[in-house]
């Protein structure tokens, strides 16, 4: 949740560990910190708030030195402040450190520490791990990481600066992200690929408990057993600018508008667009282990989540496959009934959330086939899952809110409920190559809707956006779009919202509808639009103010029932997600600008949580 950087070489460290902050600030942004070393001293600055803060401070007297670490919070142990900021330091100030994740027994080891002597400064656990490291340090830090790892309970990613070793930066890292970032002459760390790009795109990815000894012109990696391990980057190949905001005033608007492009890359990395067909190699299962297949799991947070909630309804209408969605944080904890031949899923964004990888770790301690979704290779998710892992070429996504990420993980949804079907026989090859020729399709649908829709969404949010509650209504898949259109706009607008399947509103929630109660009701799927319709005159007729969002087709019947009515293009009943989430991912946008909201980073939100 909060990023970390690190950086040894010629350069100052203090423009370089700033700028890294700066790309890394999404991560978690209550208050921030540097420390550079220049041989003879630890020289720390930290202000509690945004970077710019710390950067006004450090303005009349810059940080000299060439080797440095840094840090943006996202509070957990102790109100965001200056002292609580990172970095910590041992109390002779020779060794500092910035810690991304949980110290579990961190008050044990603080009354420990207490007794032994030492004075702590903060309310952190973060500062148990630099008093830890002081005492177990006689000379040798690699040693000392070593013992701490053997007392530390709980995530952690670590940058450590040793005031005994001016030219060495140590890292190591458990159940938190943390890459080396390799050059000739510099080596960078990071929490987030991001923060390395414009300096190099050679990346090592630190396993858990390994820990990597940086020095100007090496790095050098140790496993958890002490062994020197080869080093085997991994190149990374995104756009620089795909994590910068060119020209556009948010990273959320770019990245929606970058939607039918991550959608066009997705496709053509797990389809044959010669012939229309599923790449060979593109799922994880035989027809064998397909049609042996008992149940599918789908298991994710938030976004994610609601991804896995229209996977339900495409997976089990195409593949005959019953799927159980559960939220991570549930199913961890829920004693789940789960074995060999049967199938689960992780869907993850960033590839780090905490109680994703727990939920996998459940999985498979029960026998079950484990595979993960996911946009970030080499990502801890990722790893866990071996080879059985789906990929999203969304690219960077910046903005906390996902959204490009999102759109990925439905198309992928339909993908693999594609695969399923055909492998279990449950549809035609020629239905198949129907539904994938009509995928090519979605992303110059999407870009058309995207310029055609913007305005009026603009216009509407300026009438609306003082509205105190709104209610996204829908049925099948646009029930399950609705969830996350309603998520979305709370978390960037702080409007509060609910989402209802429509035909449920008149069992309680409809008590809640009164004169100018803002409904958007989602009606795209042809079948149930009647069923819809008539939830809709429902709440018309209790006062509310209807905006309807349904295909071309649907228009004329929405047209008569709705206060505000927004189409998206005719597709394949499956494909219809890809498209109606455009419209209600702008006007989420929209109200969240025109309500003068930080659209980027939300109060309270972080980009990857990283811890329960
Ligand atoms: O990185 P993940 O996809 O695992 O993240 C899951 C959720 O934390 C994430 O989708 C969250 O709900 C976003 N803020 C949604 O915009």
């Amino acid at each position: 949740m909060c990023g970390i950087v690190g950086y040894i070489g010629n350069q100052q460290a203090q423009p370089i560990l700033l700028d890294g902050l700066s790309r890394l600030e999404y991560r978690g942004y209550d208050s921030a910190g540097i420390a550079v070393m220049d041989g003879s001293a630890i020289h720390l600055m930290k202000a509690k708030g945004r970077l710019q803060n710390l950067v006004d401070r450090l303005e009349g007297s810059p940080l000299q030195g060439t080797i440095g670490i840094g840090h943006t919070r996202w509070a957990t142990h102790g109100e965001p402040s200056d002292l609580n900021a990172h970095p910590h330091t041992d109390m002779r100030g020779s060794i500092a450190l910035v810690h991304n994740g949980i110290i579990e027994n961190h008050e044990q080891l603080r009354a420990e520490l207490v007794a032994q002597g030492c004075q702590f400064v903060s309310q952190t656990d973060t500062e148990v791990i630099v008093h830890l490291l002081n005492r177990l340090y006689s000379g040798d830090m690699l040693s000392a990481l070593r013992q701490a790892a053997a007392v530390l309970e709980g995530s952690y990613a670590l940058c450590v600066l040793n005031i005994d070793e001016p030219d060495v930066l140590y890292c190591t890292r458990k159940d938190s992200p943390l890459v080396v970032g390799l050059s000739r002459d510099a080596q960078y760390v990071a929490s987030d690929i991001p923060a390395l790009l414009h300096h190099t795109r050679e990346v090592e990815l630190l396993e858990d408990k390994e820990i990597a000894v940086l020095r100007r012109d090496s790095a050098v990696i140790y496993d958890p057993y002490g062994r020197q391990r080869a080093l085997k980057p991994i190149h990374v190949d995104w756009d620089v600018e795909a994590a910068e905001k060119g020209g556009y005033p948010h990273f959320m608007v770019k990245e929606i508008h970058e939607e039918p492009a991550s959608l066009s890359k997705t496709f053509t990395a797990h389809v044959d667009t010669n012939t229309m067909t599923l790449r060979q190699d593109a799922f994880p299962f035989t027809e064998e282990e397909a049609k042996s297949l008992a149940t599918l799991t789908i298991v994710a947070c938030g976004t994610a989540y609601h991804a896995g909630v229209i996977g339900k309804y495409v997976i089990e209408k195409l593949a005959r496959l019953p799927v159980t969605v559960d939220v991570a944080s549930e199913f961890r904890y829920r004693d789940p009934i789960m074995g060999p031949g049967d199938l689960f899923l992780a869907i993850s964004q960033s590839g780090e959330t905490a109680d994703t990888l727990a939920a996998m770790r459940e999985a498979s301690r029960l026998g079950a086939k484990v595979m993960a979704l996911t946009n970030v290779v080499g990502s801890s998710i990722a790893r866990l899952a071996g080879d059985n892992v789906l990929y999203t070429y969304a690219g960077p996504e910046i903005a906390v809110a996902s959204t490009k990420a999102y759109i990925t993980q439905i198309e992928m949804m339909v993908l693999l409920a594609v695969d399923l079907a055909l492998k279990r026989g449950t549809i035609a090859a020629e239905e198949a190559k129907a539904l994938l020729t009509a995928m090519t399709d979605i992303p110059d649908k999407a870009e058309a809707l995207l310029t055609d829709c913007e305005d009026d969404i603009q216009r509407f949010s300026s009438r609306y956006f003082d509205k105190k509650h709104v209610f996204y209504i829908g049925r099948g898949l646009d029930y399950a779009l609705a969830m996350e259109a309603s998520l979305k706009l709370k978390e960037v607008s702080y409007i509060m919202s609910e989402a209802y399947a429509a035909g449920e509103l008149k069992h309680g929630t409809i008590a809640l509808i009164e004169p100018g109660t803002l409904v958007c009701a989602l009606v795209t799927q042809a079948a149930l639009a009647d069923k819809t319709l008539s939830n809709v005159r429902e709440v018309k007729s209790r006062g509310a103010k209807a905006l309807v969002i349904c295909t071309e087709s649907l228009a004329e019947r929405c047209g008569k029932e709705a206060d505000e009515l927004w189409t998206v293009p005719d597709a394949p009943d499956a494909l219809l997600p890809l498209l109606a989430i455009i419209p209600v991912q702008l006007l989420a946008y929209s109200m969240a600008v025109s309500r003068g909201c930080d659209v980027d980073k939300p109060r309270n939100l972080a980009k990857s949580v990283t811890v329960e």
